[in-house]
């Protein structure tokens, strides 16, 4: 590859969400036709940083992708260049590869890499930074806690599925007279619960900022029951726990920079309820199926526009910095104001209180 050539890399970084291919076109495309840029994509995130597995990104590649799911460069939530894990006698081991993904750059003379992900990868950007390689960040994820950012893409569309999700199993609920729990991803922040359970209808939505009190919530489906309405719609985030109680944790894995996986906490609920007020429930574990699906309307135009703004800010030399929704402006903020921050549901958040007037428990 010749140096003189202008030239970037791209990387999608993190569990996949719905629009990152529509944010590859869109850095892609300004790229190359706003800047005369050519567009390298590393493969699998940070693994292909390091490991060096890319391909030259052509129009065609990143034409007729807009609508897709998943990544056309794939990604990985378990390497981080800094702690990468490697196995030695049969037990993980930890190296700093950061030189290797650094050199690698340097090789391929890019101007910079345009990292699209959720914190885990705005927390190795910034450290890449401080190594000298210039970076500019696009907030992913469905879970919505990326600090600097009004919101995330691929929120919106995991809303969207949620809430889809939660109208069918409203249909069972009514016919069988029963509890239904739809649990949802998010992480350590309730805001997916929260949207989807307001967008659903939800009669109890329980998420992490607002621990529970098993009672209370038997007292509202109690209470339902008794009023006629014999079924119930509880929407609970992967991170909820009882008031006093601890996280309910499906696996664990070793190799990846975040190891804990969250989940079950929605069966967990249900054997209680059953226990606590007889009443027949049932559970859906949404899981996966959030982060697939093509992009929303929504999404689809904030997705293009976090991506021209991510060229835009490497076509300015306006490195370390991340394209952001402030107030319904795209902006751009600092990647060092971002890193290892997560961005919670605020207890007397508007829309909380939008919820609690319509009748909704979180269980307090
Ligand atoms: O951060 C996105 C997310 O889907 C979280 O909501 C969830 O807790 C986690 O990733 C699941 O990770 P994995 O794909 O490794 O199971």
């Amino acid at each position: 590859m010749s140096a003189r050539q202008r030239r970037i890399g791209i990387l999608t970084g993190g569990g996949d969400c719905p629009g990152l291919n529509a944010v590859i076109r869109a850095v892609a495309k300004t790229a190359m036709h706003d800047h005369g840029m050519e567009v390298v994509g590393f493969r699998d995130g940070f693994h292909g940083l390091v490991m060096d597995r890319r391909l030259l990104l052509h129009r065609d590649d990143v034409s007729g992708i807009l609508t897709r799911g998943g990544t056309i460069l794939g990604t990985s939530n378990t390497h981080d260049p800094f702690r990468w894990a490697v196995r030695r006698g049969g037990k993980l081991v930890y190296r700093d590869y950061s030189a290797r993904a650094l050199a690698n750059c340097r090789r391929l003379h890019l101007e910079a890499l345009v990292c699209i992900g959720g914190d885990g990868t705005m927390t190795v950007a910034g450290r890449m930074l401080a190594k000298g390689l210039p970076v500019v960040g696009v907030p992913k994820t469905i879970d919505n806690d990326l600090a600097g950012t009004d919101q995330t893409f691929g929120f919106d569309t995991a809303v969207q599925t949620a809430a889809e999700a939660i109208d069918k199993l409203h249909d069972t609920a009514m016919s069988h007279h029963r509890v239904m729990i739809v649990e949802v991803m998010g992480r350590y922040a309730g805001w997916l619960a929260l949207h989807a359970g307001v967008a659903g209808g939800g009669d109890v939505i329980l998420i992490p900022e607002i621990p529970y009190d098993l009672g209370r919530v038997c007292e509202c489906l109690v209470s339902r029951s008794r009023r006629g309405k014999r079924f119930s719609i509880v929407v609970i985030a992967e991170g909820a726990a009882a008031r006093g109680g601890k996280l309910v944790v499906a696996r664990r894995d070793e190799a990846s920079p975040e190891p804990v996986r969250l989940g079950g906490v929605g069966n967990q609920l249900a054997a209680q309820i059953e226990q606590c007020c007889g009443l027949s429930t049932r559970v859906t574990v949404l899981g996966h199926l959030l982060r697939g699906g093509t992009p929303s309307a929504f999404d689809r135009v904030l997705c293009t526009r976090f991506g021209v703004k991510a060229a835009e800010l490497v076509a300015a030399g306006r490195y370390g910095r991340m394209a952001a929704l402030r107030g319904g402006e795209v902006v751009s903020v600092p990647i060092r104001r971002v890193a290892g921050k997560v961005r919670k549901v605020p207890p007397g958040h508007p829309l909380v209180a939008a919820a609690r007037s319509v009748g909704t428990s979180f269980g307090d």
